[in-house]
């Protein structure tokens, strides 16, 4: 931290309320703003920590027509259950708003308002796409035809979720409406850009020259974003559901989703504190950070700076926007609509009392440089061998025999052996490199560092046997413990950004009412006689058949996926080939046969020696089947032959003819047989 702010002020991203929040949104952004703000605030910092729901946009108003209810409902729903997994999972804002409310609406039409009355916007017409049945314009997402990359039926006009192809909707083919199922037809519109190519050079001075301190993946980002040279970018849209445009002649336009989110940051703020909010948006002295996942970094590092600076008045930009990559799921890419996610709500069902846990693993394997994946076995290991084994078998120990040789009272050290102080003093070490990680945004350093106090503090423990020296020398059993429990108190106080419900237990243990961050490596926090409570177990073990259910419910999801891919692919029909003639088909000479000996060629895979009855003679065909078939699969089965194929020696064996097979997309051959048995030798043409 350079510059000495006097407060600071964590936006997360706010989440669409369109489905629930699952782990990626929880590893990406909601889990290490949290840990900032928890550490900020154990500093004494000003913070003000400020979210809430993304109500606005198309997925929203689709949802809602699928299900038949209105866009309105749907965001009840999920606002509902997102703020609640986040209090859940200990992640407690300040506000967590919805930009569908009244405070909001009005800021944000403001906000577009100042901005149009200063001719800060330019309009465009352009021609989009209109569904001339549901009299209304369609947003890519309403488009729906063939993918033309993979075939796909279900392709959106901005995506096939199929294939994963990102596309326009000119490229769908045999394009339709979602709403009426009519085909679109283009339409002339009008509406307002932001020309952001007015920002450009400012941006440049602004991040690439003054922010080279930002996380090389944002920076990088936002580099080749202005390297590509940036355009007008639309902030309204043609759609009924959204903030409306606050201009005369522009009923059935709404602003844009994106445009609108952003200042619900702003409008969150003026909800929660309505007097002193400027304080914190418009105040120098105030350090804006801004959490989000990658996906969102154009958002908050160019379009909404540049509607900021096009604003003025004083507001502030981000100090930092520590995006993360992404979290991939079991070895798969997170997909809400394939249901390939782990749920915030549905995991703080599954894992009542394990909320830190889920915390404490996205964090050590955040994806903070590079996409990372959550596996539920490690997520088992991390529970079992690191927060039950070391953290809590430490803190455990050093309570019980606390309460076992002491009654529970904190005992006084004795002179201190050079283990007790080499392990003492490693403490302020790990202190300042738990602020410089945190400040820095490297959480999962600064958890490790944490992690570090424990396993000292279990080492410890277990070198030193206070157990066994309890038997000959209660002296030193006091030191001892007095070491133990003042690492376990530092404990309290490392781990509390990390896993505040533990924290919170452990407090209760040792009987301390408030952690304070600049008590972290005091060597006497707890003094003598200081009185603990009762042990508690701090973590417990995840069994194996809890971790199977997950899953087992994965499991089913992938071969529902498969089975659907298999599906698609099988369905997959090659183009036609070149025209041919009657005369060139008549050279063919087609006849039925039937399989009388059929052995696999020897040193080879793919080949099966068929000896065949043709009606006109007894021969022999290799044919390349035994991929599909082995040669008790075709004794005895009538199939069809070209006959008159040029002999050819294959595996130095004379094949005269080929069988005829039929191939589809999923690859498999499968042979031709007449509907009823024939004489062998009948001419198929
Ligand atoms: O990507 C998203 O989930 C968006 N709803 C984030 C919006 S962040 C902000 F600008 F409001
Ligand atoms: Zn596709």
């Amino acid at each position: 931290m350079e510059k000495k702010f006097k407060r600071t002020l964590v936006t997360c991203a706010l989440p669409y309320a369109n489905g629930p929040v699952h782990i990626g949104h929880l590893a990406g952004v909601y889990v290490p703003a949290d840990i900032y703000v928890r550490y900020l605030r154990l500093r004494g910092e000003d913070v003000l920590y400020v979210c809430g729901s993304d109500e606005h946009g198309v997925p929203i108003t689709i949802k809602a027509r699928q299900q038949g209810c209105s866009p309105q409902d749907i965001v009840d729903r999920y606002h509902k259950i997102i703020a609640d997994s986040f209090k859940a999972l200990g992640i407690n804002f300040d506000v967590y708003g919805r930009t569908s409310s009244k405070v909001h609406e009005k800021n944000a039409a403001q906000f577009f308002r100042k901005l149009y009355d200063e001719g800060k916007f330019v309009t465009r017409e352009s021609e989009q796409y209109y569904d001339p049945e549901a009299k209304t314009f369609l947003a890519d997402r309403y488009i729906e035809g063939t993918c033309p990359r993979c075939g796909h039926e279900g392709a959106y006009g901005d995506q096939c979720e199929h294939c994963g192809s990102t596309l326009s909707p000119e490229e769908l083919i045999n394009p339709r409406s979602r709403l009426s199922g009519a085909e679109p037809i283009k339409k002339k519109t009008t509406h307002w850009y932001l020309p952001l190519q007015d920002y450009e050079q400012w941006l440049r001075e602004w991040i690439l020259d003054g922010h080279k301190e930002w996380r090389s993946t944002v920076y990088g980002q936002v580099k080749s974003w202005l390297d590509g040279g940036l355009q007008p970018r639309a902030v309204t849209r043609d759609l009924d559901w959204g903030v409306p445009v606050p201009v005369e002649g522009a009923e059935g336009k709404v602003l844009y989703v994106w445009f609108d989110a952003p200042i619900g940051y702003i409008s969150n703020t003026m909800e929660l504190l309505p007097d002193s909010w400027e304080k914190w948006w418009k105040s120098p002295d105030t350090r804006l950070v801004h959490f989000i996942g990658k996906d969102n970094i154009v958002f908050h590092c160019i379009v909404f700076p540049a509607m900021l600076k096009a604003y003025g008045d004083g507001f502030i930009l981000p100090d930092n926007v520590p995006a993360n990559e992404f979290l991939n799921l079991e070895g798969d890419k997170i997909s809400t609509s394939r249901g390939w996610a782990v749920w915030a709500h549905e995991y703080v069902e599954d894992f009542p009392g394990k909320e830190d846990v889920l915390r404490y693993v996205l964090t050590a394997n955040a994806p903070e440089t590079k996409d990372n994946d959550f596996s539920w076995k490690e997520f088992q290991a991390r529970n079992n061998s690191e927060l039950v084994a070391i953290f809590g078998n430490f803190v455990n120990r050093a309570v019980v025999l606390t309460h076992k040789y002491f009654e529970g009272k904190v005992p006084a050290a004795g002179e201190l052996t050079a283990a007790d102080r080499e392990v003492l003093e490693q403490i302020p070490e790990l202190r300042a490199s738990i602020e410089r990680n945190i400040e820095g945004f490297r959480f999962r350093e600064a958890l490790k560092d944490a992690m570090s106090i424990a396993r000292i503090g279990n080492k410890y423990i277990s070198d030193s046997e206070p157990w066994k020296v309890a038997k000959t020398d209660m002296a030193r059993t006091a030191t001892i413990l007095n070491v133990c429990l003042q690492l376990c108190a530092d404990l309290a106080v490392a781990f509390e950004p990390f896993t505040p419900f533990a924290c919170a237990r452990l407090r209760k243990m040792l009987s301390i009412e408030k952690a304070d961050w600049e008590s972290l490596g005091s060597a006497e926090i707890l003094p003598a006689g200081h009185k603990l409570s009762e042990p508690e177990l701090l973590f417990s073990k995840i069994e194996d058949d809890a971790i199977q259910k997950q899953l087992d419910r994965l499991a089913a999801i992938r071969a529902e996926k498969e089975a659907a891919a298999k599906a698609a692919a099988a369905a997959q029909v090659a183009p036609q080939k070149e025209e041919c003639t009657f005369d060139d088909f008549e050279k063919m000479d087609i006849r039925t046969a039937t399989v009388l000996e059929a052995e696999r060629v020897p040193k080879t895979d793919k080949l099966l020696k068929l000896t065949i009855d043709t009606g006109i003679d007894k021969r022999v065909i290799v044919s390349g089947i035994a991929e599909f078939y082995s040669p008790e699969d075709m004794l005895g089965k009538q199939i069809c032959i070209l006959a008159n194929l040029k002999p050819r020696v294959i595996k130095g064996i004379e094949s005269k003819g080929m069988i005829l097979m039929a191939k589809q997309g999923d690859g498999k051959m499968r042979f031709i047989t007449p509907q009823e048995v024939l004489v062998n030798g009948a001419e198929i043409g």
